[in-house]
């Protein structure tokens, strides 16, 4: 699975949406880790201690607020464990909300936790370790990770910077419909776009209309 980045203004659903996704059945049997910075989501919460008392094993689906240290052993031991091959025949998720907060827009080589981000973005796909940021502020955001995110999901119309970034022509199809809460335009590789309707409870996706550019 490609890496995804999850761009759009605060409260449009970018947060509900990634925890939808990461509980429903296409990601069902992955490992994964969410990290979730605001508690958006307090009944699943864990905290460090109790995910290592835990043991990473039982990983799956735990949803985490970690310290900037914790969250920098969490990726190593990810990575440490793609480089072993367990994540071949069950893939592995790890979805970075607000990633701006841990990497900034300039990478700085001299942060060891900016280092690991960056190593996961830039290797994970190899072990079958797919990496979702999300953030408010497509500028805030590391330009290569950014590159390296090549789905790309848009929620709400004060984006015409992320969409421009994207190349995405902001005609009035593509305002109208980011513009009502919890709908949200897709890009994928191919450079279609996808426009949905919010996702529902059950972390089901429904397709309004492809548009071809
Ligand atoms: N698809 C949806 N269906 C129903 N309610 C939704 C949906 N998406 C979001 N919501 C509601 O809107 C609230 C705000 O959404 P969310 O927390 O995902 O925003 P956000 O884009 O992550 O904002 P922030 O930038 O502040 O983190 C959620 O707590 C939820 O109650
Ligand atoms: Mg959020």
């Amino acid at each position: 699975m490609r890496h995804k980045i999850i761009l759009g203004t605060t409260r449009y659903g970018k947060s509900y949406y990634a925890n939808k996704m990461f509980v429903n059945d296409q990601w069902n049997n992955y490992y994964g880790i969410y990290i979730d910075t605001q508690k958006s989501f307090p009944n699943h919460h864990y905290t460090y201690d109790e995910i290592d008392d835990l043991g990473f094993q039982e990983f799956r689906k735990i949803i985490y607020l970690p310290y900037k240290e914790e969250l920098e052993y969490i990726i190593k031991w990810i990575m440490e464990c793609g480089e072993k091959n367990a994540f071949m025949n069950t893939g592995c998720i790890i979805i970075i909300d607000e990633i701006h907060f841990y990497i900034g827009e300039h990478y700085n080589r001299n942060d060891s936790l900016e280092i690991a981000i960056m190593h996961l973005f830039e290797y994970g796909l190899r072990f079958n370790i797919t990496a979702v940021a999300i953030s408010h502020t497509i500028t805030k955001v590391n330009k290569r990770i950014r590159d390296l995110c090549t789905e790309q999901i848009f929620f709400n119309s004060n984006l015409d910077i992320s969409l421009k970034n994207y190349g995405i022509d902001i005609n009035d199809k593509v305002k109208n419909h980011i513009e009502k809460k919890y709908h949200y335009v897709k890009r994928l590789y191919s450079h279609e776009l996808l426009f949905m309707a919010p996702i529902n409870e059950k972390g089901e996706e429904k397709l309004i209309e492809i548009y071809k550019p």
